[in-house]
């Protein structure tokens, strides 16, 4: 990637996009968490102490959700993480917005409002890079209006690096696109840990979103990364399903969530690799809010809906984690919302921040956990990617990362 020590930015005009994207209280406003605010801080320090004029497009959640709402708050919440007041303006491509920018001085700073307002962000298929041109992203009205005020375009979105939307592969095509700091940790850790990490090497999915996680799972199975996968969460209760135990209610669970197609995937990943995925020996069950504890076997059908995993598996795979020279983590293991059932979540990732290998964890719900407990000081990494971060770790080509990589080969002969 061409990253900040590629250029001087003494008196250029830099357009940044970041991914601020807060979990948001819908009634008050307020941001919950401010971790990716947090994490953006480095960027935008060296663009200031490098006397650029930084501009910051970003999003804040989807057209028709709660929290979707305006970046005000995150222009407070940025100022007090920088220390240098951010100035807020409540459009992205309008006279005021361009006159502000053009007028801007050294080492300002301006967040514009959230580029999702606006539809043209939002209207091409974002799940799908294919078809979608940074050429065609380029020609879009968002672009066009802004592109001719900047000299240079960095992105430190990694958590949105698996949408090819105008403003983050868009000015691509009229400026280099520079790696900003964040996008770099991100992805030099995620590759290290995907690619060669330290051995023995022991991924723990979990979590509601097994499609994802078993993605994971069959790219670092396949490429002989992994050399143990821990299961847990609906994960595990699909892997458990395709080794033939009878999980009762569970199994409707897996089919309202439209993942009983998964249940095939997992009985072709058992085939080659069973040696390598441990699924859990016991589970708790949520009987009437009570926590009950089964063993699982074969011949023996689950009374009740599984809310987290059972204390033996806790154990058993404690010391396996305690064994481990990486783990990378992503789901939690229960229902750890509930005090019952947070158990199986919360002495994993204790084992997890005890160990003395290099731990990973994927954004979301698992990183929200170990803020919670206490243990987020204790992991290695935790990335600010959800469905970018599983993305990568599946193997995927994310289009910031491919047009980051085009980007490079485009200007680094120039420099
Ligand atoms: C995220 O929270 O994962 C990113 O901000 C991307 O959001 P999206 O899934 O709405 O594109």
């Amino acid at each position: 990637f061409l990253t900040l020590d590629d250029f001087d930015f003494e008196d250029k005009r830099v357009v940044l996009r970041v991914d601020i994207n807060c979990p948001i209280d819908p009634n008050t406003g307020e941001i919950l968490d401010d971790k990716r605010i947090r994490e953006i801080k480095d960027t935008i320090k060296e663009l200031i102490n490098k006397n650029a004029k930084v501009v910051i497009l970003a999003h804040q959640s989807r057209p028709g959700k709660k929290d979707f709402t305006t970046l005000k708050n995150h222009a407070k919440v940025l100022s007090n993480v920088i220390g240098k007041d951010v100035e807020f303006i409540d459009e992205v491509i309008g006279y005021t917005a361009r006159e502000s920018i053009i007028n801007m001085k050294c080492g300002d700073v301006i967040l514009l409002e959230n580029i999702r307002f606006y539809s043209e962000e939002v209207l091409s298929d974002w799940k799908k890079w294919e078809g979608i041109t940074p050429k065609k992203q380029a020609e879009t009205n968002i672009i066009k209006k802004l592109y001719p005020l900047f000299d240079y375009f960095v992105n430190d979105a990694f958590a949105a690096a698996h949408r090819a939307q105008p403003s983050l592969v868009g000015f691509s095509y009229y400026m280099p696109m520079i790696a900003g700091r964040l996008m770099e940790k991100e992805v030099s850790i995620l590759s290290k840990v995907l690619e060669n990490p330290e051995r023995p090497c022991v991924y723990v999915l979990g979590g509601a979103k097994a499609d994802d996680s078993i993605k994971v799972m069959k790219n670092v199975l396949k490429k002989g990364v992994a050399d143990k996968v821990l299961t847990s969460g609906i994960v595990a209760n699909i892997f458990l399903i395709a080794m033939g135990y009878d999980l009762g209610v569970n199994i409707k669970v897996i089919e309202n969530l439209g993942l009983t197609n998964q249940i095939e995937i997992a009985k072709e990943l058992l085939d080659k690799f069973k040696d390598k995925i441990v699924v859990p020996v016991d589970v708790a069950l949520n009987i009437n809010e009570n926590r009950e504890e089964t063993d699982l076997q074969k011949d023996k059908k689950i009374e009740g809906l599984i809310n987290d995993i059972g204390e033996k598996t806790i154990e058993l795979y404690s010391e396996i984690i305690k064994e481990a020279k990486t783990i990378v983590a992503n789901g939690p293991a229960g229902v750890f919302e509930k005090e019952l059932f947070a158990k199986g979540t919360k002495e994993l990732l204790k084992a997890i921040a005890n160990s003395d290998g290099f731990s990973v964890i994927g954004g979301g719900h698992l990183s929200a956990a170990a803020e919670l407990f206490g243990f987020a000081n204790k992991i290695d990494h935790i990335s600010t990617g959800g469905g970018a971060t599983l993305e990568f770790l599946g193997g995927e080509k994310l289009p910031v990362i491919e047009m980051l990589k085009e980007s490079y080969k485009k200007y680094k002969r120039k420099n």
